[in-house]
């Protein structure tokens, strides 16, 4: 499938630039989507995670066009982006999608960075909200960048992706003005194939678990419910938890919500007068217990206890921190009722987009037809769903044995 999308790119590349004989100095990158087996919305609260990344994602290839202007076409939107790398640049208004790119490469002139001007065809498979196409944008361009450019922040690859992930965040939080973590811009910088990362997000640390589920695999459900995650229910979140975090950081001398234990939750509570923000950090406390428990889970085998966890999760993610809606909890409740599946949550931001569903392999064909069935009788169009194979983080394509699928 990646390889139909590599050839796609590149053959937008060549009728938008012309064909290139000398191939030399083009360049391919490959950078993935996320999923999040759980730990959602706590990442900004200084919380541990537990992301992978995946097979889906963005493939870039570039090349330096001596013009001086940075040159970017989509296999995924219509019209060309084009802007002096150098300039002063701003945010598009109405909000635009090389705002993305646009952003990486400010953060990048800060640093002195001299970016050339540049050739760029990109295009994505990603196959719905939830699994962070931007961050997988943001981090390809960033990777694209320090590749054409020989810039590094450190000579250690683990520690310069952990700056280039920052870099990436403050791309989306300042130019493109959603305040998101660092969990997206983390696991797809940093994503290891096979493995999910259990992200401390107060410094990027990160320690990874084999992902293995002997009978049961990882499917991704998409509600295909739209969502724009610059929308501002997910700034107000951030504003709600800062809200609680100031009430109780007097009281319990903490820093983050995430450092709030499971056994202090009653008494955080009792502090607290609005419910809703009660609400809030019940769930983000009891989630950050979630994570840490399905971690231990993951590693001891225990895939039906994991799974417990991912209904969990969905609950105080629908009741608590309200970020699911009509499609999803359909869904994710469809979902959780048919055989064979151990648990199943949303995923990333909510609101719609996409779900994680742990289920027995072979019932896979009968879970998508059954709840495919089930979900467009209710809602009134079709859910989606995609097996999920995790994958590496960002890189180079640097030959065709990069991995993809031929
Ligand atoms: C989005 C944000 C992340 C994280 C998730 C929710 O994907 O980009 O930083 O907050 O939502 O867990």
């Amino acid at each position: 499938m990646q390889m139909d999308l590599l050839n796609q790119v590149q053959d937008l590349f060549e009728s938008s630039y012309g064909p290139r004989p000398n191939s030399e100095g083009i360049r391919r990158f490959f950078s993935p989507a996320r999923i999040n087996l759980i730990g959602e919305h706590i990442d900004y609260c200084g919380g541990l995670v537990f992301p992978a990344a995946v097979q889906f994602g963005t493939i870039i290839i570039a090349q330096p066009n001596g013009l001086g202007t940075v040159r970017v076409v989509s296999i995924n939107e219509p019209g060309e982006v084009e802007f002096n790398p150098a300039g002063n640049l701003q945010p598009a208004t109405p909000a635009h999608w090389g705002d993305y790119i646009k952003g990486v490469v400010v953060e990048y002139v800060k640093l002195n960075v001299d970016v050339p001007g540049l050739d760029v065809a990109i295009g994505g498979d990603i196959p719905g909200g939830g699994l962070s196409s931007s961050a997988s944008l943001e981090v390809g361009i960033a990777v694209m960048i320090e590749a054409l450019t020989g810039y590094s922040s450190s000579d250690d690859h683990f520690t310069n992706r952990q700056a280039l992930s920052w870099l990436a965040q403050r791309a989306e939080n300042e130019f493109v003005g959603v305040n998101c973590g660092i969990m997206d811009q983390g696991a797809i910088a940093l994503g290891k194939k096979n493995h999910a990362m259990l992200m401390d997000c107060k410094d990027l640390s990160i320690n990874y678990y084999p992902v293995e589920l002997g009978d049961y695999s990882l499917l991704i459900v998409n509600s295909c419910k739209e969502r724009r995650l610059g929308e501002s229910a997910y700034n107000r979140r951030r504003e709600e938890v800062e809200q609680a975090l100031s009430i109780l950081q007097p009281v319990f001398g903490v820093t983050a919500l995430c450092e709030l234990p499971i056994d202090r939750l009653d008494d955080a509570l009792a502090c607290i007068d609005d419910p809703l923000l009660g609400r809030r950090v019940r769930h983000v406390v009891s989630e950050q217990d979630r994570v840490s428990q399905a971690a231990a889970k993951l590693s001891s085998g225990d895939v039906k206890g994991f799974g417990k966890l991912l209904n969990a999760s969905h609950l105080s993610l629908q009741c608590d921190y309200e970020v699911t809606g009509h499609e999803l909890d359909t869904l994710i409740g469809l979902a959780q009722e048919q055989p064979g599946v151990l648990g199943a949550r949303m995923m990333g931001a909510g609101f719609g987009g996409c779900g994680l569903v742990l289920i027995k392999t072979s019932d896979v064909e009968q879970f998508s037809r059954v709840v495919g069935a089930a979900y467009r009788t209710e809602i009134g169009y079709d859910a989606k769903f995609y097996p999920a194979e995790i994958g590496a983080g960002a890189e180079e394509i640097v030959s065709s044995s990069h991995g993809f699928q031929q």
